[in-house]
């Protein structure tokens, strides 16, 4: 593993090798490793990817391939709790955008990278089926908000905040 990384950094390369030891380090568990990598480190990022085309002996054009075809894999880091606000038409139109902006006031974002503390990351997506409670944010794989408005943004955040929450 790289030896320039902190200790925590280290146990998560070690605990990489355990998955790959017990995947197989083959060109078909390729998906499986970058799923688990992705779990550990939150992205996958060039230098892991680097490694995990070492480990498994597969040409890294390969794994970079992989990563970005599949819409789940990222190289960007994500916050601790993602948050997704649909920005499909039926959500657009009834203020998604108000809801995105008020977001990241909140939050001192731009883009789509993490907050200084790595607890949010704010991501628009395309639509999330639920566009009978447009306007819709989804916190995590599983809360959900419809019929958002601005003003409910700050209550909403400071749920996952401080409480050790989700
Ligand atoms: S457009 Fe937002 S859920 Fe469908």
């Amino acid at each position: 593993m790289p030896n320039t990384h902190c200790e925590q950094h280290q146990q998560l390369y070690a605990e990489l090798d355990k998955i790959i030891e017990e995947t197989g380090s083959s060109k078909g568990s390729l998906i499986n490793v970058l799923h688990s990598a992705q779990g550990l480190f939150g992205h996958l990022s060039r230098e892991l990817q680097e490694y995990i085309s070492d480990r498994l002996d597969v040409p890294s054009s390969q794994v970079y391939g992989v990563v970005t075809f599949y819409n789940f894999f990222t190289m960007i880091p994500r916050g601790k709790h993602q948050i997704k606000i649909c920005m499909g038409t039926a959500c657009y139109v009834r203020g998604a955008d108000r809801i995105m902006e008020r977001l990241r006031d909140e939050l001192g974002t731009e883009g789509e990278e993490p907050t200084i503390d790595g607890l949010f990351s704010v991501h628009g997506v395309r639509c999330l089926g639920a566009c009978s409670m447009a306007p819709v944010v989804l916190v995590g794989e599983r809360d959900f908000y419809g019929r958002l408005k601005p003003d409910k943004v700050a209550a909403i955040l400071e749920k996952y905040r401080g409480d050790g929450n989700g």
